[in-house]
């Protein structure tokens, strides 16, 4: 198969590791030149490096603003257009309100919420403009999780509202932007291998109580780019994926 987004530019938050380098991978896969964007520039630049010449690595903090801002000019000024933004920069720890340190409850507000609305807010005059060009589309996918579904127990209190709160917003998103022909999709993982699961106590019981085990990074990576790449006349608004076995 040919390479379906040839001549495009994707930025990818969170790429330096799990779903995000993985989808940064596909997406290089599938002929975009990729943005990089994350902390941990050692681990961008080795990625960079394996996807040739075309990758630009961009230090950031989603939790900035400004450097979130400056990091989308960035993008533009390196590469002249940008067509699908992933905002897939993510944190989540889970324990029970009455153990749970404030901090953690902001951190995961920062990141999956504030992080999202700077990437986006920054991304969208781009992803505007370049849906007016000959390729006549671009895309905003956002990685959620089954907690921006449902609320599958008590330890997921405030990593679940965080991510309802992106399903919200990127539905109004998709009320507004579908007439300028940017698609805005959603994809809401169970659980996947990634450093944020591993040790954690909900994976590790289902890595045990699972015979197929956890879904790879690889498998949410194929989610968006199976949705970045349809026919412009249709946009898919949400996948929703799970390891086979895993009930909640
Ligand atoms: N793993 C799962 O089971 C699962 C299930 C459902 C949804 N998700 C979602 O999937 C997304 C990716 O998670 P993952 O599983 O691939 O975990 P991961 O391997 O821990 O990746 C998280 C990524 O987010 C980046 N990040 C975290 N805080 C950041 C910040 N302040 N600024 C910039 N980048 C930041 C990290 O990069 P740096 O540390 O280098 O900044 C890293 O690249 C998240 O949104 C997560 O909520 C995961």
């Amino acid at each position: 198969m040919g390479a379906r987004l040839d001549g495009t530019v994707a930025v990818v938050t969170g790429a330096s590791s799990g779903i995000g380098e993985a989808t940064a991978r596909a997406l290089a896969g599938e002929g975009a030149r990729v943005a990089l964007l994350a902390r941990r520039r050692d681990r961008l630049e080795a990625l960079a490096g394996e996807l040739g010449g075309e990758a630009s690595v961009h230090e950031v903090d989603v939790a900035d603003d400004d450097a979130v801002a400056r990091a989308i000019e960035d993008v533009v000024a390196r590469h002249g257009r940008l067509d699908v933004l992933v905002n897939n920069a993510g944190y989540g720890s889970m324990s029970p309100a009455t153990e749970s340190a404030l901090s953690e409850w902001r951190t995961m507000v920062d990141v999956n919420v504030t992080g999202v609305l700077a990437t986006t807010h920054a991304a969208l005059g781009h992803l505007q403009r370049a849906a007016t060009g000959e390729r006549g589309i671009a895309d905003v996918v956002t990685v959620s999780s089954v907690a921006g579904r449902k609320v599958a127990g008590p330890a997921v209190n405030v990593y679940a509202a965080t991510k309802h709160a992106v399903g919200a917003f990127s539905e109004a998103l998709r009320q507004e932007l579908g007439a300028d022909h940017v698609r805005v999709g959603l994809v809401e993982p169970g659980l996947v291998r990634s450093e944020l699961t591993e040790g954690g106590d909900l994976a590790r019981q289902a890595e045990a109580e699972l015979e197929l085990g956890l879904m790879e990074a690889a498998d949410i990576a194929d989610a968006i780019v199976y949705m970045v790449t349809r026919p412009r006349r249709m946009a898919v608004n949400e996948i929703l994926v799970r390891p086979t076995e895993q009930t909640r």
